[in-house]
C-alpha cells in the first residue's frame, strides 16, 4: 500500500494551553513518513441526549465522517478525578450512536497522556481501554505513553521538551501504524 495512514487525533481537553492537546501537536510533527495525524477539536459537541441521537448537530456529523475516513485514531487525554474528562467521554458516547451507525467500530486507537501529576493519566487510560472493548476498536498495548508532571515537560509554548516522552510517541505511532498496515492485510 502506498498511501499514507490517515490518524485522526483526538484531545479530551477544550483548554487553550492543554498539556494534551500539546501532546497531540507533537505527535502530529513526530508522525513517520508513512501517515498523517489531523487534529479534530472536541469545542462545540453539545452534551449527548438520546432523544435527538438520530437528528445529530452538523458537528456531530463532521466528527463521525473525520472519524469514518480515518485509518486509525490517536487519543490524548487528560485525567480528571481518575478517570477520563467527561468532555472526551461525551464525545465517544455522540460518535457511538445511534444504535448500528458507532463510528469507532473496528477502528486501531492508540493512547497517550499527560497530566500534572506523577502517575500520567494512567488511571484514566484504563478506563480508557474499557471502552474500547464495547467499541469494538483495536487498541495498541505498548508502548504506553503516560507524561508525568507535564507542566516540567512543555515549554510556554506548548512544545514538548522532554526527549524521553518524544521517543515514545514516536514509538506509539509507528506500533498505531503496524497495527493499521495488519489489520488491512
Ligand atoms: C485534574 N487533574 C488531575 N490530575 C491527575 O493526575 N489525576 C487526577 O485525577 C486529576 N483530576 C483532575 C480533575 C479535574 C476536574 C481537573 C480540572 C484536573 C489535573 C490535570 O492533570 C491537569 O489539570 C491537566 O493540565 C489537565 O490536562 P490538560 O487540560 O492540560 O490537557
Amino acid at each position: 500500500m502506498t498511501e499514507k495512514i490517515k490518524i485522526l487525533g483526538i484531545a479530551g481537553s477544550l483548554r487553550k494551553d492543554s498539556y494534551n492537546k500539546s501532546l497531540l501537536k507533537a505527535a502530529q510533527e513526530l508522525a513517520p513518513k508513512g501517515a498523517t495525524v489531523e487534529i479534530f477539536d472536541l469545542e462545540g459537541i453539545p452534551p449527548f441526549n438520546q432523544d435527538l441521537e438520530s437528528q445529530p448537530p452538523q458537528i456531530i456529523k463532521d466528527f463521525k465522517s473525520k472519524i469514518k475516513a480515518a485509518d486509525a485514531i490517536l487519543i490524548a487525554t487528560p485525567e480528571y478525578n481518575y478517570s477520563i474528562p467527561g468532555v472526551l467521554k461525551n464525545a465517544i458516547d455522540c460518535a457511538s450512536r445511534p444504535y448500528g451507525d458507532n463510528v469507532w467500530k473496528t477502528k486501531p486507537v492508540a493512547i497517550m497522556g499527560a497530566s500534572i501529576g506523577m502517575l500520567g493519566t494512567s488511571r484514566a487510560q484504563y478506563h480508557l481501554r474499557q471502552c474500547f472493548v464495547i467499541l469494538e476498536m483495536f487498541p495498541v498495548n505498548q508502548p504506553e505513553v503516560m507524561v508525568t508532571f507535564a507542566a516540567d515537560k512543555f515549554d510556554k509554548s506548548g512544545k514538548l521538551l522532554d526527549e524521553q516522552a518524544g521517543k515514545l510517541v514516536i514509538k506509539l505511532l509507528e506500533s498505531l501504524v503496524n497495527l493499521t498496515f495488519q489489520m488491512k492485510k
